[in-house]
């Protein structure tokens, strides 16, 4: 049994694979249609999401599985008092996956020590989210046509944000990794970058900036920068770039659905 935590517990060649695996299954969908008939995933959500509980929700259904989603914890024992490890022995019982957000950095590990069943990380919060960074991953290879080499600027709540933390640990050992809480800081490392991420400003862990991609920004970006960001945006990326074809956040979540059902592919 395998869990996915931290983007550290991939090994190189495991993410290879995983690139292999999500192009396999864009191709020829129907080879895999029927891989998880059976299975059953719960997802378990402390805490809001649109793209990485549907995503998840998909992938299993196209794999031919089903879901259990559980989004309003007050419907379930939790607001009883229950703690997480008896939550997930529970959940465990019923699934062969738990894909776990919470609200709580290294409640996915503790979370994985309790369970007999994979348990994969869907952020833990300000902690980590690894098959974001897996997602952003197959972005930057699909659009760079690699992995290393390049110069990547981080904008945003970088102190809460998970997918910062996981994508820009798996980044920094190849590439240069620059990080800005600031707009005005990262203009002058815009022109030679090879990514721009950017993230939202995190009001519910405390956060106040604010902040906004400007035409002046965007006119010191080169022609093949790619810009990307996991969503939900607020003000920070406004919605007259989502034409530029530097623009790479709506593709990103196509990637979302190929990356986590290859992830569901190779974890069982
Ligand atoms: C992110 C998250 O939940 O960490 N969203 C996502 O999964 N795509 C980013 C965020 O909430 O800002």
């Amino acid at each position: 049994m395998r869990h996915l935590i931290s983007i550290n517990d991939l090994l190189e060649d495991e993410l290879k694979n995983l690139l292999d695996v999500s192009d396999d299954i864009e191709a020829n969908p129907q080879k895999y249609r029927s891989v998880m008939d059976q299975k059953v995933l719960t997802n378990l959500f402390y805490e809001p999401s649109t793209r990485t509980s549907s995503s998840f929700h998909s992938a299993m259904l196209r794999l031919g599985g089903s879901v259990i989603q559980i989004n309003e914890v007050q419907y379930s024992s939790v607001s009883k008092g229950e703690n997480l490890q008896d939550t997930i022995l529970t959940i465990g019982s019923y699934s062969d996956f738990i894909v776990l957000r919470s609200q709580y950095a290294g409640d996915a590990k503790i979370a994985s020590e309790a369970s007999q069943v994979p348990v994969i990380n869907a952020g833990d919060g300000a902690g980590e989210h690894p098959t974001q960074a897996l997602l952003d991953l197959r972005t930057i290879y699909k659009n760079k046509g690699a992995l290393e080499g390049m110069k990547i600027v981080f904008v945003g709540d970088i102190a809460n944000g998970r997918t910062v933390h996981s994508l820009g640990s798996y980044l920094q050992n190849n590439n240069e990794c620059h990080y800005f809480e600031s707009y005005e800081d990262m203009t002058s490392e815009l022109s030679d970058a090879d990514v721009l991420y950017m993230t939202r400003v995190q009001t519910e862990r405390g956060s106040t900036e604010s902040y906004e991609l400007t035409r002046d920004h965007v006119d010191v970006l080169s022609k093949e920068c790619i810009v990307m960001h996991p969503f939900p945006r607020n003000d920070e990326l406004p919605r007259w770039f989502d034409l530029d074809p530097r623009a790479k956040y709506i593709e990103q979540m196509k990637h979302g659905l190929f990356m986590r059902m290859a992830i569901l592919t190779t974890l069982e």
